[in-house]
């Protein structure tokens, strides 16, 4: 795992065990949780969690989610970057797939897309990777027109847990 790599506005680095309460106000939001099956965290030590399980996926996979702090500011606005998915979705399984998910003050300034293009770069110029993949549930509007924006484009739909969702993917090739 590197340090942390920058964008024009953004530093995306590995999560800190201090990252906790940061990570609670992101997660208790039910606005943020609203196309993600609306099950929002209640205890800080959910969070704790979800810090310890992406620090455990740097370990074994070499890759996990992003902390992304605004360089204006130096606050944490969210988290982005790439996941290695090792449980099954849409019949497949360890794919990487490029996420993100903001603090709402942080939303409409195109920081999902900054940080993902990054992301993708990453992944296809250190990890290799030979494909990227996103998925969005259909209402997701927002989300949605991040990844297309990365070049993302839809392959199919599924349903992940009864919610219909878009599969996208970028190649190599095309991002090339
Ligand atoms: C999805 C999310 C990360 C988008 O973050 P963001 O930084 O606001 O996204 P961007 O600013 O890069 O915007 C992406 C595009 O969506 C558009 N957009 C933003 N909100 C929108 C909305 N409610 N309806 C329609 N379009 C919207 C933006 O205008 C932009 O398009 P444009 O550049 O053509 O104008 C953010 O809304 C979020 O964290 N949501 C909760 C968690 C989540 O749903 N994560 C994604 C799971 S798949």
């Amino acid at each position: 795992m590197i340090k942390q790599i920058e964008t024009d506005r953004l530093i995306l680095r590995a999560f800190l065990t201090t990252d906790d309460e940061a990570m609670f106000e992101l997660d208790s939001n039910p606005e943020v949780h609203k196309y993600l099956g609306n099950d929002p965290v209640k205890t800080i030590d959910q969070s704790r969690e979800v810090i310890k399980k992406v620090q455990q996926q740097y370990l074994d996979n070499g890759i996990g989610r992003w902390a992304a702090i605004e360089k204006s500011s130096g606050a944490f606005i969210g988290w982005s970057g790439l996941k290695l998915n090792t449980e099954m979705e849409n019949n497949q399984i360890n794919f990487y797939d490029v996420g993100y998910r903001l603090i709402p003050k942080y939303w409409g300034k195109g920081y999902a897309t900054e940080s993902a293009k990054a992301a993708i770069k990453y992944g296809f110029e250190v990890l290799h990777l030979t494909e990227i993949i996103g998925t969005v549930n259909i209402e997701n509007i927002a989300s949605r027109k991040a990844l297309e924006k990365c070049g993302l484009h839809y392959v199919e739909s599924f349903q992940w847990h009864d919610i219909p969702c878009d599969w996208l993917k970028i190649t190599r090739e095309e991002w090339l």
